[in-house]
């Protein structure tokens, strides 16, 4: 399944590239209404991008009166990303998400570079929310821990359904005359090509850890990116930076993924699902198949 990652894309207002994927990610909600934070919010960098925009949204009442009811006439699956400052923030927006119909999975954005975090873990976050909705619940992390598959495995036994992998990392960017911060925050959160490495760690980690069901992002710019994240571990990809510069990106990259597929010899993109976790075999003199000792 190909998405767009949350906070990349205004379904409302490119409605055809909302369309061409297989469900839309909404930007993180929160309880009140937030401006945002102060301008510069977006530098370009060498390697990709750099954002602060602070989770600017117009809180969980008006998403709910204005936005979800049209964003539903789009007619594909909504993913809701819920943000918060604290355990209950999230919690609140659960339990008025949980009788929506045009709400299909809930993504807990449990990794904002730009704003400040929750006093409670990720895993005590899930629990909360876990005990007052029904819908299946994806954790979005972040790569910017010493150790993200144990955050998953702490995730999936509070009760998360699948993960989404992985937000920005916080990066800084300088004028180059002035030598000074180009953005208003001075950090942000940092995407686009250089995140793919760190995405397919955490993606192969995280698998690894719990073989829950993955969104896989960061740095997806062509169809081999997507096959490598699915052979990671993914099941579905997502779609971030790219948009910004290439709305029809969706169309190619699916077309990309299933000829880079099959020019590997997989029937469709599904088929390489965690290729890359393959234990290497020797074949044996009696002609059986043994893994290859550790050397
Ligand atoms: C401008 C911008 C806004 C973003 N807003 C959100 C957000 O509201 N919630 C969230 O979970 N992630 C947000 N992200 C992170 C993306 O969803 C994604 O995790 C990240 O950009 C990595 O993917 P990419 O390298 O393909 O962009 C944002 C990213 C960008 C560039």
């Amino acid at each position: 399944m190909l998405l767009n990652a949350s906070g990349c894309l205004d379904a409302l207002a490119a409605a055809d590239v909302a369309r061409s994927l297989d469900a839309f990610v909404t930007k993180t909600v929160t309880p009140l209404p937030r401006a945002g934070n102060v301008p510069v919010r977006i530098a370009e960098t060498e390697h990709g991008m750099l954002n602060s925009i602070g989770l600017a949204n117009p809180g969980i009442d008006a998403f709910l009166t204005d936005q979800l009811p049209r964003l539903a006439e789009l007619g594909v699956p909504i993913w809701v990303s819920v943000g918060g400052f604290c355990a209950e923030d999230y919690a609140a927006i659960c339990d008025a998400l949980d009788d929506r119909g045009e709400v299909a999975v809930v993504e807990l954005n449990l990794s904002c570079p730009n704003v400040e975090e929750a006093p409670e873990s990720a895993a005590e976050i899930v629990a909360r929310c876990r005990s007052r909705i029904w819908k299946p619940l994806y954790a979005k992390l972040s790569p910017a821990v010493p150790d993200v598959a144990a955050v998953a495995v702490a995730v999936k036994d509070a009760g998360a359904d699948g993960l989404s992998l992985v937000n920005t990392i916080r990066g800084l960017t300088l004028d180059e005359r002035t030598l000074e911060p180009r953005l208003g925050t001075v950090t942000g959160g940092y995407s686009g090509p250089a995140l793919k490495p760190i995405a397919l760690a955490a993606v192969h980690a995280c698998y690894r850890a719990t073989e829950l069901p993955i969104v896989g992002m960061g740095g997806v710019a062509t169809g081999r990116d997507a096959l490598e994240l699915i052979a990671a571990g993914a099941r579905h990809v997502a779609l971030g930076t790219v948009l910004f510069s290439d709305p029809g990106a969706p169309g190619r990259i699916r077309a990309e993924l299933a000829a880079e597929a099959a020019a590997r010899g997989f029937a469709a993109p599904d088929a390489a699902h965690s290729v890359a976790h393959r234990v290497p075999v020797v074949i044996t003199d009696d002609g059986t198949a043994a893994p290859i000792a550790p050397v």
